[in-house]
């Protein structure tokens, strides 16, 4: 019994050494002293062991008990010291963890969103058109000729001469009246881009929503009513529009239309500029020209067109004061809204 017990104590110690993890030490505590164990049967074979060799056989397993289980925790131990040397210096493993940061959908993609469902609720689909643009869908189809002093209001970052960055969504418009017959009401969102001296309502990359509707007998009552009614609902019941008459070269007669600050509900401050309201879209009546350039004809059909600046339409609504925030990608700021 006694050679027994020493064979059993060497495989141990054999079996010790290679253990190599905390899985692996916890089956080896199992195989030895759980309840089917090793050290189980040991005893077992005590109880039915002649009484006179039983103190000598009771000895030698409680030797052999005291060894496996001062074995299990010095290997234990030693596993944890080793584990702990493994982590990055100044790894303190008893912090609490860090939340991963949930993602949200950006403030001016859902307020586009929003602005886009309005439309599709009075009937006007959805276009799109390319970012980098040719000069011809940016300026000369809208009237704009080459050389002209109406180009310097929108000045770009150009690729050569002929390609470059729209600085406004209207060349959807061209675009879209090419290859599609009247009657037409779109609505054309996307990035725009300027050479801009950047300032809390100016930026060099914004964007806009562009509209368009042509029809037989369509009039600047028509324009007037659409945007009053999607202010309403963009901005509630109480909101205030102004048109203003204006210039661009692809619309005659052609308005800009504001609302009423909202930092200072129209007493004037440093947001508006001390006017009391914030502009937020050019429109006009589509231009003979423009027209003749796509294949339509000025005699039969008339249509209204608008761009909206969608920064001014978030900033208006949520009383942001600086443009730059919205691509500052701070999340102090974004988790806002
Ligand atoms: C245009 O871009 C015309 N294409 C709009 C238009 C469409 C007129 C159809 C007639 C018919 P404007 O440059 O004013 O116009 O810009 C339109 C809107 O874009 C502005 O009212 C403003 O809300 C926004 N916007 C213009 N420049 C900037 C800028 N640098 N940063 C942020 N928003 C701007």
């Amino acid at each position: 019994m006694q050679a027994e017990i020493e064979q059993l104590e060497n495989r141990f110690r054999e079996e010790l050494a290679g253990v190599d993890g905390e899985r692996a030490l916890e089956e080896l505590r199992v195989r030895y002293l759980g309840r089917k164990g090793v050290l189980a049967g040991l005893f077992q074979a005590l109880g039915k062991a002649d009484p006179d060799q039983r103190p000598a056989m009771g000895k030698a397993i409680h030797a052999f008990k005291q060894v496996v289980e001062g074995g299990l925790a010095a290997r234990k131990a030693e596993l944890g010291a080793r584990a702990e040397e493994s982590l990055p210096a100044g790894f303190d493993p008893s912090l609490p963890g860090r939340r991963p940061l949930r993602g949200r959908r950006h403030v001016l993609s859902s307020v586009l969103e929003e602005i886009i469902d309005i439309f599709r609720g009075m009937g006007f689909s959805v276009a799109e058109g390319p970012e980098v643009e040719t000069d011809y869908y940016n300026f000369q189809a809208l009237n704009f000729p080459a050389n002209h002093p109406s180009r310097d209001s929108q000045d770009t970052f150009y690729v050569d001469d002929e390609v470059l960055l729209r600085t406004h969504t209207s060349p959807v418009q061209v675009r879209y009246m090419e290859s599609h017959p009247a009657p037409v009401r779109i609505v054309a969102p996307g990035r725009v881009y300027r050479n801009e001296a950047v300032d809390a309502s100016h930026a060099a990359e914004f964007f806009q929503l562009e509209g368009l509707y042509v029809d037989e007998g369509v009039t600047m009552g028509d324009l007037k009513t659409t945007l009053r009614q999607f202010a309403r609902e963009f901005f509630g019941p109480q909101a205030a529009l102004r048109f203003r008459p204006h210039f661009f070269p692809f619309t005659e007669p052609s308005a800009e239309a504001d609302v009423l600050c909202f930092g200072c509900g129209g007493e004037g401050c440093r947001i508006c500029g001390g006017t009391g309201w914030i502009e937020l879209l050019g429109a006009g009546m589509v231009h003979p020209n423009v027209f003749r350039a796509v294949g339509y004809d000025p005699e039969r059909v008339t249509g209204f067109a608008f761009g909206i600046g969608i920064e001014r339409m978030a900033m208006q609504r949520y009383g942001i004061e600086d443009i730059r925030l919205f691509l500052e990608n701070d999340v102090r700021f974004l988790s806002q809204f």
